[in-house]
């Protein structure tokens, strides 16, 4: 949404506060990292990379709600600094134009600064479209140890299937005793399904769904015409063919997090792939509860205010009055 100043003066990525409810997700991933596989005491966990490859300004600001909060690229810092074997920061800032770019890199190397990352963490930051990017980060991989990968684009075409599936194949391994393990990043994909939603009903964006998906266009057509036969929806159709695409790759389904506007209408979808038992049940089983907790308390009672604000708002401009909420 590009960007906007804070009540503090950082220059933020201009943001809704449904997008706070991904950073609270994310962030209970990130703590699986830092509070249970690092604990204290446990000696030498495996090293671990994140590669955000659409890490934007660092810090998220909502002027409806006036409050500022860490991006991926900030929370993916903190998570390498507390875990105790937090190896490289790879983040990817672009804007197609040049300007945008430049603010972005600044205020991400700002914030980076004030995290003060220990010496152990290599960061790399670069400037590159996904394409260039994803190429540029698998450079820096070592397959054989965690890596966590962060997509999150704008727009479902800025994040080809082809780019999901680059990252999917990547494989190493490990040993457990005598087994051999093999190793597959873990990812955080943010996919705008009510984007891509609305796409699949506009004949000259069919291509673009198919590229998000992956899919030919009679395939995922008649995919959706199926999934509607038995009674489900547009959305619940392409979260299922996504997850689909991305099971052939792991041993697991992903997790699956729709996330809601403050109207209630489902804006993205959340899928979080990974190979890894503990990652996966610990997150399914008590990072989900907590993170839905987290969502009732402090993310449901603002929406509330927020759209009963936007209702009355839209009241007052048909009744053409002037506007005092969004100020
Ligand atoms: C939704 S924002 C990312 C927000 C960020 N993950 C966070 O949590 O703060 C999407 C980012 O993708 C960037 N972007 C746009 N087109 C891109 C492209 N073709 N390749 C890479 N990044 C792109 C935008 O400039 C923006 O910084």
């Amino acid at each position: 949404m590009g960007q906007i100043i804070d009540t503090e003066g950082r220059v933020c990525e201009q943001t809704k506060w449904h997008s706070r409810q991904k950073h609270a997700f994310l962030e209970e991933y990130l703590n699986i990292w830092s509070e249970q596989v690092g604990k204290d005491g446990k000696s030498n966990p495996p090293t671990l990379d994140i590669f955000d490859l659409f890490a934007s300004f660092g810090f998220c600001y909502c002027p409806e709600e006036k409050k500022t909060w860490k991006g991926s690229a900030l929370l993916a810092a903190e998570c390498l600094k507390k875990y105790q074997n937090g190896k490289l920061l790879f983040l990817n800032t672009y804007h197609p134009d040049e300007k945008e770019l430049q603010a972005q890199k600044k205020s991400l190397e700002n914030g980076l600064s004030n995290i003060h990352l220990p010496g152990r963490v290599k960061t790399v930051i670069e400037s590159l479209p996904i394409e260039k990017a994803v190429e540029a980060a698998i450079s820096h991989v070592n397959l054989n140890y965690p890596s966590l990968w962060i997509l999150d684009p704008y727009q479902p075409e800025h994040l080809p299937w082809d780019i999901v599936e680059r990252i999917c194949k990547l494989e190493g391994s490990y040993q457990i005793g005598n087994r051999k393990i093999t190793r597959k990043p873990e990812l955080f994909i943010c996919l705008m399904t009510g984007r891509l939603q609305r796409l699949t009903g506009i004949e000259k964006e069919k291509e673009t769904v198919g590229i998000a998906m992956g899919l030919e266009e009679t395939i995922w057509k008649a995919k959706l015409e199926n999934y509607r036969d038995s009674d489900d929806n547009t959305r619940r159709a392409l979260i299922s063919m996504y997850a689909e695409k991305i099971a052939n790759f792991y041993k697991k389904p992903p997790i699956i997090l729709e996330v809601p506007s403050t109207d209630g209408n489902i804006v993205y979808t959340v899928f979080l792939c990974t190979d890894h038992d503990a990652g996966h049940y610990v997150m399914k089983l008590h990072k989900l509860t907590k993170y839905q907790e987290w969502r009732k308390i402090e993310w449901e009672k603002s929406a509330e205010t927020i759209s009963a604000k936007k209702k009355i708002q839209r009241k007052a401009e048909k009744s053409g009055q002037k506007q005092l909420f969004f100020e």
